[in-house]
């Protein structure tokens, strides 16, 4: 059996620190480290947790080390001792680091924040895990295009999508950086239809129909998409929602239970005792969903700062072939991560 894969984390924030807890739950994953220029709260936690801290730089290293964090070296040392790095450094930053990784010979894993062009491939697992098999690199998509890929890509799946027309709820930061970056008491439509989203689907598969319109929203618990699908043919409501079910990470969700607004998927996902209140899975849902004919009208939630987490596992899996089958890998990821497939509850 292959030994298990090392995997270092550069960039530990919102998602990096997901990314690292994530790796430490497979079974055939080791994490080698992670690495940051700050020395504040956020490493401090990392060294909490007995992950081995890593700095960018030598006077980020010092930085950490006057703040009383047991750093093991830099951004090179750790590079030495990993096969594949998961970049998780800002937008922008990420696309600076890939002559580093390359230098080293290591396989690495950009996230949505760049461009397709900094890998020449987008990631989504149900969609094109199979095209990531022993690639040096690849991009997850972000948050919201994760979420397009996977419900277009169901319908796709049982014949039914034609061509699909989303409006996106924006959540307008994420919840730790709320007393810096929020918007209150406004709503801001992005000034330009299509959003990047639709075009970003469609490097993941470019046969998708698809178009998105955006608007940022005075909240920061998760992103609401409203989406119209004109259908290739009539189809019965039950037809639909098995086609979702089918997906191994959409979840439905129902004012019956209660659930009638994000905070109370929120306060569920916590009371599921997930990590952070994480919710890996794409929230649809059921009894709003509508079929007139052949035209299909649905909502959902997304967790910005979780679904890619079980993405990312699999297009670690996908680059090293540990796994080359992708339901096997998806399968693995989500028992590792309590992942529901259908319904939470
Ligand atoms: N936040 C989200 O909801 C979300 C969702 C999906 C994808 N993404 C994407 O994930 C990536 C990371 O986003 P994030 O929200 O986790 O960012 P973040 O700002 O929360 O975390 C980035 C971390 O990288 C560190 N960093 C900055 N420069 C560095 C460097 N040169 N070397 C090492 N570390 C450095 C920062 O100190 C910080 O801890 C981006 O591409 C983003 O677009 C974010």
């Amino acid at each position: 059996m292959k030994d298990k894969v090392k995997i270092a984390v550069n960039g530990y924030g919102v998602i990096g620190k997901r990314v690292a807890d994530a790796v430490r739950l497979q079974g055939d994953m080791e994490l080698s480290g992670i690495c940051d220029v700050v020395s504040d709260w956020r490493v401090k936690v990392a060294a909490h947790k007995r992950y081995p801290v890593f700095a960018f730089d030598s006077a980020s290293q010092e930085q950490m080390a006057k703040a009383g964090i047991q750093v093991q070296g830099t951004l090179t040392d750790l590079l030495k001792s990993c096969e594949l790095v998961v970049d998780c450094t800002p937008k922008k930053i990420a696309a600076q680091n890939i002559e580093k990784y390359q230098e080293a010979r290591l396989k690495f894993i950009v996230q949505g924040g760049e461009k397709h062009e900094t890998t020449g491939h987008s990631f989504s697992a149900e969609n094109n895990y199979d095209t990531a098999l022993g690639r040096e690199s690849t991009r997850v998509v972000s948050c919201n295009t994760t979420s397009i890929i996977r419900t277009l890509t169901a319908l796709k799946k049982a014949g039914l999508l034609k061509r699909a027309r989303g409006t996106l709820l924006r959540r307008a930061t994420d919840p730790w950086e709320s007393h810096l970056n929020g918007i209150i008491n406004t709503l801001v439509p992005e000034p330009e239809i299509p959003s990047h989203q639709g075009p970003d689907a469609q490097s993941v598969d470019p046969e998708l129909d698809v178009i998105t319109a955006a608007v940022k929203v005075p909240e920061t618990l998760s992103h609401l998409h409203y989406w119209n699908v004109q259908l290739t043919r009539e189809a019965s409501k039950e037809e639909v929602l098995q086609a979702f079910s089918n997906s191994s990470r959409i979840a439905m969700i129902s004012y019956g239970d209660g659930l009638s607004a994000n905070n109370t998927v929120k306060e569920l996902m916590l009371s599921l005792n997930r990590p952070y209140g994480d919710m890996y899975e794409v929230a649809l849902w059921q009894d709003m969903l509508k079929v007139v004919g052949s035209e299909l009208f649905f909502a959902y939630l997304v967790d910005n700062q979780a679904i890619v987490i079980p993405e990312t596992i699999d297009a670690i899996r996908a680059l090293t072939r540990l796994e080359e089958n992708a339901q096997a890998s998806i399968q693995k990821t989500n028992a590792a991560l309590g992942i529901r497939q259908g319904a939470f509850i």
